[in-house]
């Protein structure tokens, strides 16, 4: 049911950790299945400069999150923001239907990380 690319990245995810110093730490939830995934990212010059995760989900979770860090990093905040889940899944090639919202852990980690770090004022001094 997964694609060759989704068992890569759930089972060899890229990006698990933590990053020291790390300006925006958010942590995620579904609690319909009780999965949930701490993100952590930093920033510069108005791009993502690293993003690191650990997680507790699915496999489909795992690959999504591995595939959203990859994706993000390098991308400007603008962007990111604007990164759904539908893209991410498609970065994969493709995902039964019914777990697709499984890249929404990912996704909504990284709306809500750059969310924060603009809100704390950071993000004002990163303007190109
Ligand atoms: Fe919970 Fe996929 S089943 S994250
Ligand atoms: Fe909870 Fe997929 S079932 S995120």
């Amino acid at each position: 049911m997964y694609t060759e690319l989704v068992m890569d990245h759930a089972m060899n995810p890229r990006n698990i950790g933590t990053i020291d110093g790390a300006q925006s730490i958010i942590k995620v939830g579904d609690p319909k299945c009780g999965d949930s995934l701490l993100l952590f990212l930093k920033f510069g010059n108005g791009v993502i400069n690293d993003a690191k995760f650990m997680i507790k989900g699915c496999p489909a979770a795992i690959a999504t999150s591995s595939m959203t860090t990859e994706m993000v990093k390098g991308m400007t905040l603008e962007k990111a923001l604007e990164l759904t889940d539908q893209q991410v899944a498609d970065a994969l090639g493709g995902l039964p239907e019914e777990k697709i919202h499984c890249s929404s852990l990912a996704v909504g980690a990284v709306h809500a990380g750059i969310k924060n770090f603009m809100a704390s004022g950071d993000g004002n001094n990163q303007e190109p």
